[in-house]
């Protein structure tokens, strides 16, 4: 999928977050968006996927304008999202979780399913459990497993290292190094490394605003820290 956003404005009422947000992202590539707390990241994919209106520009997926279209249809039309903060359902076990997603996307009992939970074994060993159960790690991986089961196009994700184990993070970057490639990503990180170890290109969006977008071999880690530092 060829994912592109073209001069988009948001306004919470008379606040206007985002001014004149545009990149593209081309297929199979990882595009990682950086920025301080409050530089309207969250914002931005809320834009993105529909759940929040925007006052001017367009979205566009493979040159199809989906500006207009609801977060439903966005979603079967191949975009995912995983929020910031995970938002699983708690009360659900792990397997109702993913199956009630595969089960809105016609994918229950498919390939997918069982190529999915592949990629997080644990989620295989806590099937039983409730969301809530598991740590925060744990809940993320969940969180991008129902993602998948979705048979997204483009993997969407807000901040998925913020407060994990180490280990996790690291588990989850193969994760997403490994879906590179098959499928595009949209990174939300405040990790400069860990969005330089994925990337395909970088933005920085400061103040609702692009202020730089490069590729990934094209800038450095300090370059990068330098415009970000919360
Ligand atoms: N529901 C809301 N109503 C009004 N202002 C909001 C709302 N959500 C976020 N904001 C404001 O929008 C700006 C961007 O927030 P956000 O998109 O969450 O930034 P980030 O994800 O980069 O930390 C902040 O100034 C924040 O206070
Ligand atoms: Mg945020």
């Amino acid at each position: 999928m060829l994912f592109r956003a073209e001069n988009l404005d948001q306004h919470y009422g008379s606040a206007q977050v985002l001014r004149g947000v545009g990149f593209a992202i081309a297929p199979g590539e990882c595009m990682a968006i950086l920025g301080r707390n409050g530089a309207g990241k969250t914002t931005l994919l809320k834009c993105l996927m529909g759940i929040l209106p925007t006052s001017d520009g367009r979205v566009l997926v493979d040159d199809k304008d989906i500006t207009g279209w609801s977060s439903h249809r966005r979603s079967a039309a191949g975009l995912a999202y995983v929020p910031q903060g995970r938002e699983i359902f708690s009360e659900l076990t792990v397997g109702e979780n993913i199956q009630a997603a595969a089960r809105a996307h016609g994918t229950l009992g498919t390939e997918l399913m069982d190529e999915t939970l592949s990629l997080f074994p644990v989620l295989k060993q806590m099937w039983r459990r409730p969301g809530g159960a598991l740590s925060g790690g744990q809940q993320q991986q969940l969180a991008i497993a129902r993602a998948l089961v979705t048979k997204p196009s483009l993997l969407i994700l807000d901040e998925p290292t913020e407060g994990i184990q180490p280990n996790i993070v690291a588990a989850i970057k193969d994760v997403l190094a490994a879906l590179k490639g098959k499928i595009s990503l949209l990174l939300v990180e405040q990790y400069v490394d860990f969005a330089m170890s994925l990337a395909d290109s970088i933005v920085i969006l400061s103040r609702g605003t692009v202020i730089e977008s490069v590729r990934a071999e094209a800038t450095s880690r300090e370059h990068l820290s330098r415009h970000i530092a919360v």
